[in-house]
């Protein structure tokens, strides 16, 4: 059975989170491409993929055909509010945009995480990948990296989350279009990946 839902109703939502032995949410999944990945080495969890852009949903819903994969064009911050609560094993944000993740604009983004942090199950993660870069296009030093990386772990500590695992740059088994294009200017581009638990 091909899942491929634009809302999932909450008939639907229970019968995932009872019979899918793991539920994991990417935010703002592009063309797919890490959520095919993940999904094709997984194949008894049910992978969620929200996409704002249209083209992007058409493309990898032309693309991806495993069953384990559902594809929802929308925002997150309007679906995820809708998830049942401690229904969640795993969300992963890969390169949001900076409205939804940097310092200038906290207060907007923090009432979000906030939210997925109440629909993920207990020992539930978020596992977040960002970057840095000098507005300048510099070279971003050691020391404004670490500043942020603190700060960073800082607002999400401040939302219940538990920071258990930090490391520069991406996870190596993931690929995505922009991982792609931000690792070629590792000085001016420095990424972080967060792992932050739910205990
Ligand atoms: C920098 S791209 C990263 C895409 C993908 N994660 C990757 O690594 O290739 C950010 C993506 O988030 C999507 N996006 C931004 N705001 C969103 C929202 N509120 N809901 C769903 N997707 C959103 C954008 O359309 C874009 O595809």
């Amino acid at each position: 059975m091909r899942l491929n839902f634009s809302r999932l109703n909450a008939g639907g939502w229970i019968f995932l989170s009872i019979f899918s032995p793991k539920l994991v949410v990417e935010l703002g999944m592009g063309d797919g491409t890490l959520l095919e990945t993940l999904a094709k080495c997984d194949r008894h969890s049910t992978y969620i993929g929200i996409e704002l852009n249209n083209e992007q949903c058409v493309q990898a819903r032309s693309r991806i055909t495993l069953s384990n994969v559902i594809i929802m064009n929308s925002s997150f911050e309007d679906i995820v509010p809708t998830f049942l609560d401690e229904s969640i094993d795993q969300f992963i944000a890969v390169l949001p945009d900076p409205a939804l993740i940097d310092e200038k604009s906290e207060e907007r983004w923090k009432p979000f995480y906030r939210s997925a942090y109440s629909k993920l199950k207990k020992e539930g993660r978020l596992r977040l990948v960002t970057e840095l870069t000098d507005e300048l296009l510099q070279p971003v030093s050691d020391d404004r990296y670490s500043a942020w990386a603190d700060w960073l772990k800082s607002c999400f500590i401040s939302l219940g989350f538990t920071p258990v695992g930090q490391q520069e740059g991406a996870p190596r088994q993931y690929l995505s279009r922009c991982i792609n294009q931000f690792s070629g200017d590792p000085e001016r581009i420095r990424m972080i990946t967060l792992d932050l638990l739910k205990q």
